[in-house]
């Protein structure tokens, strides 16, 4: 095990990421509860995460003293260099405010660190944190490199195997990190390497029990992979206190909702109460046209139906949900400021509030990968895990303007046929997600010998790393003749089929 003590950084998590990549399992503990997780983990090793906190500052975050008193090998990030040069006897000065960078480190003396990755008198990028920095090192240690700024970019007491770095070694932007991390967890606190999944579903079923205790867990099924592996996960922990809830709102894709019951119901035997609300749903966007009248209605009768059914066996303690690590970071403002509503986003977050019940979050900790690493684990099918997002709201804002049934089947059966090409090209796994979009715009074709005056269908392909940015897919173009012949041919009430190619920004994913 390695401790992680977390000083509030907001790319702690990315150091667990990192070193279960490593095949080593961590835990963060925030810097509070460190001393007592300290002597309760007994750790091979202790990484100090970086924190918006100045040294300087009164009452500022301390890692334990027994810590440095173990003799265990420690690696100290940004703020953890700064609080081990103070407790170990060093000295710091205020700088301004922490703030990312990108930087290079010139490598001037060797260390154990990075021994077989970086090599005296090389150059290396980093992501650097600028803001306080040590000024005078703690006795036996000395500067490993250096860059522009930053003096002590690294410093070590390699006898005391204490690692310290201004830079982030966790963050994408320093492309070695990652090694650097393994380095340290693997070679120099000497853990395996063969932690791996099946431990951390063992471990988060452990965490679960201890949670629920004999507590009750409802949780809301979307078909989507998050809480589906959640509710599995869940299952494992506690058996039939689980219970899921399948709210069918009329509007999903062909075939999904048949296969999320039979999944839960058939494959896991988990209690699962499927409630089809599709003819409420639809009765109450009839003639809704704008996009925000239809995300906010469809999410509040969502709510409402998942309240009657909650209620309906019984209640219960606490609430599952599927949240990510990434839904995590991105609901914290840090900027202080307001952000414009691009659109309402539908998901159970208002859940909790109105229905007073404890939050269950099993993949809070972990990245949209790791998560489908997870749901195989749990065993999942390659299928089920890799699917492309789907919204909330469903189809409802992919038919611009008013939706009917009618318009429903007909999107159903040209996504379904987009999709099944996008597979059959081998396509689907390069794709963040695709879809087909109905649009309230006909024209005039001619079919056979007759004219035809019917719908527009769009086709939307987009790759993306986590849906904020995108780009469309560049499909070849006998592929979207392929798909569009057959969609034409195939689905009765489309003539006429385009391709969005449109990236976000200045675009968004979905078209309302
Ligand atoms: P946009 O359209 O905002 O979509 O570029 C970004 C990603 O989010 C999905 N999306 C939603 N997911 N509830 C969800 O759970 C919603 O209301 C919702 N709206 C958009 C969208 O499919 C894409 O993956």
């Amino acid at each position: 095990t390695i401790l992680i003590v977390d000083f509030g950084s907001q790319v702690t998590q990315l150091i667990a990421r990192r070193v279960r990549e490593a095949g080593v399992y961590s835990e963060i503990v925030p810097f509070q509860k460190a001393e007592d997780a300290f002597a309760r983990l007994q750790p091979k090793g202790v990484i100090l995460s970086g924190g918006p906190a100045s040294v300087l500052d009164p009452g500022s975050p301390r890692a334990p003293q027994a810590v440095f008193e173990a003799g265990l090998p420690i690696f100290s990030i940004c703020y953890g260099q700064q609080t081990t040069a103070l407790q170990l006897g060093g000295a710091v000065e205020g700088g301004h405010a922490a703030e990312f960078g990108r930087a290079f480190v010139s490598v001037e003396a060797p260390s154990a660190l990075y021994e077989g990755i970086w090599e005296v008198g090389s150059r290396h990028q980093v992501w650097m944190s600028h803001g306080d920095r040590v000024t005078r090192l703690p006795e036996g240690f000395s500067v490993k490199a250096t860059s522009e700024n930053a003096p002590f970019a690294v410093a070590t007491d390699e006898a005391r195997r204490i690692y310290t770095t201004m830079f982030h070694p966790e963050v994408y932007h320093t492309p070695d990190g990652a090694r650097l991390i393994a380095r340290f967890v693997r070679d120099i606190c000497g853990c395996s390497g063969d932690w791996t999944m099946a431990a951390y579903r063992a471990a988060a079923v452990e965490t679960i029990r201890a949670q629920v205790g004999e507590g009750r867990v409802i949780c809301g099924l979307s078909g989507g992979v998050d809480s589906s592996v959640a509710a599995v996960l869940i299952h494992e922990a506690i058996g039939d206190r689980l219970t899921c809830v399948f709210v069918d709102h009329g509007l999903m894709r062909a075939g999904e909702a048949d296969e999320v019951v039979s999944l839960f119901r058939g494959h896991y035997n988990i209690p699962l109460v499927h409630v089809d609300a599709s003819d409420t749903f639809l009765a109450a966007l009839e003639g809704v046209t704008d996009p925000e009248v239809k995300r906010k209605t469809i999410g509040k009768l969502f709510i409402d139906v998942f309240e009657a059914e909650a209620k309906k066996i019984g209640g219960a303690d606490f609430l599952a949900q599927g949240t990510l690590y990434p839904d995590v970071i991105e609901s914290v403002s840090f900027t202080g400021g307001p952000s414009v509503t691009i659109k309402s986003h539908h998901n159970v977050g208002g859940l909790p509030d109105r229905m007073a019940m404890k939050l269950v979050e099993p993949l809070r900790e972990l990245f949209k990968d790791e998560v489908r690493k997870l749901g195989r684990e749990l065993g999942l099918t390659d299928a089920f895990v890799g699917r492309h997002p789907f919204p909330g709201p469903g189809l409802a804002i992919r038919i611009p303007g008013a939706i009917t049934r009618e318009k429903l089947d007909i999107l159903r059966k040209a996504d379904t046929i987009y999709l099944d090409e996008i597979r059959k090209a081998g396509l689907y796994d390069a794709i963040w997600q695709a879809f087909a979009v109905l649009l309230p715009v006909q024209t005039v074709g001619v079919m056979g010998d007759g004219r035809t005056y019917d719908s527009v269908c769009a086709l939307r392909a987009v790759t993306s790393v986590d849906g904020m940015t995108a780009d469309f897919y560049p499909f070849d173009m006998a592929f979207l003749g392929r798909a569009a012949t057959r969609i034409i041919n195939e689905v009765k009430g489309i003539n006429r089929v385009v391709y969005d190619v449109t990236s976000k920004p200045p675009g968004t994913i979905e078209w309302e």
